[in-house]
Formats: structure tokens, sequence, C-alpha cells
């Protein structure tokens, strides 16, 4: 891949981004860096492909806004094919193409990922669900859907929230399924983070006097 190349596909994936509203863009970016900050210790011995992984860092969310819009039934799928055509049109063989639409297709819809590009690129799309990134996103989130602090505690202490946005986020914050042994590593790590902070939250929230 030349930058001319590698600007093209950044181009492209952000016009779709932007889409989205303001925070898909960085979402990109900041799965693009943790694929490749797991590829460093999960290459293994066969090795793996950077720039196929990359390129599905960067493209694996094109068609979001097209199923935000009620225009796809899942980005996944429709994903995978739009990157698919437009890593054809911009001149990469159907070997790279095919391998970049296998990873965006299976970060969806729990279908098995063939490839290690296609589970690295899984977990560190789920791992920037949690977090401090994941807490942040949750409360944009609520700010987004008029949830005050109060009811994303209760909601995050509750076994069973009633479902909403801010609920399914809750949700990713505390699942945890990854294929990665570096990925359950990091996620170990954010999930503390994650208990440390609705506790101090719960604890602020229940004071009475001081
Ligand atoms: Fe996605
Ligand atoms: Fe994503």
């Amino acid at each position: 891949m030349n930058s001319e190349q590698l600007n093209t596909i950044k181009k492209y994936a952000k016009e779709q981004m932007v889409k989205l509203g303001l925070h898909g863009w960085p979402h990109i970016k900041r799965v693009e860096r943790l694929c490749v900050l797991i590829s460093k210790y999960e290459a293994g011995d066969e090795g793996l492909d950077l720039e196929v992984l990359r390129l599905a860092a960067l493209l694996h969310d094109v068609a979001k806004h097209l199923e935000k819009k009620g225009d796809s039934g899942d980005h996944g799928d429709d994903g995978a094919v739009m990157a698919q055509n437009f890593l054809r049109s911009i001149g990469f063989d159907e070997a790279k193409a095919s391998l970049v639409s296998h990873a965006i297709r299976v970060h969806t819809h729990g279908e098995e990922p063939l490839s290690v590009e296609a589970r690295i690129l899984h977990d560190a799309d789920f791992l920037d669900k949690q977090g401090a990134v994941g807490i942040a996103s949750v409360f944009i989130k609520a700010c987004l859907t008029d949830k005050t602090i109060e009811e994303v505690a209760e909601m995050y202490a509750s076994e069973n929230p009633k479902p909403s946005y801010v609920a399914k986020h809750i949700r990713w914050l505390k699942k945890q399924q990854f294929y990665t042994e570096t990925a359950k590593r990091i996620a170990g790590k954010r999930d503390g983070i994650v208990h440390a902070f609705f506790e101090a939250l719960k604890n602020e929230l229940d004071v009475e006097d001081f």
C-alpha cells in the first residue's frame, strides 16, 4: 500500500464515519491503534498481514451509518461488500481485498473469525467499548438520551436493566468476549478501571452527610 492509496482509504473511511456523527472517526483511529498494539503480541509463528489488519480497522464500520438509517440489516455484512468493492476500485488484488472483507464481515454477528487479522479486529473493536473510553461513551450516550448520572449508576448496578441505548453500552462495558490473549489482558486492566469508577460513583451518590 503506497501513501497515496492510504490517504485515499482514510479519506473514504472518514467520509463514511462522519455520517455517523462526531464520535465515528475517533473510534476508527482508536481501533486502528489497538489493532497495531495487539498485533505485536499475536503474530505467532505464521505471522500476520499488518496491511490487511490496518485496512480492516479503517474500513470496518463504513456501513454503520446505513444500519443506523435502517438501510442495512448488518453493517458487518454490508461493510464487507463496500470495502471489498472500494479496495478493488483503487487497485488492490482480490486476495487482499477478500481478507479485509472477511475480517469486516465477522466483526459484528458472532461468526467465527477464520484469520488472526479478523480475531484482532474483533477484539480491538470490542475493547474500545470498555475501560475509561467505554465509561466516557456511556455518559455521552446518557447525555444524548436525557439520562442522569444517577440513572446510569442504577443501570450499571442492575443485573437486568430496562433495555435502552445506555443499557446496551453498559452491557458491553461488562461483557468479556475476546479471542486473543493480548486483548484479554488489556480487558482485565480496563475492567478494573470500570469497577473502581462505578464503586467510587456509588459512594459519592450515596453520601447523605459529611
Ligand atoms: Fe462495527
Ligand atoms: Fe467499530
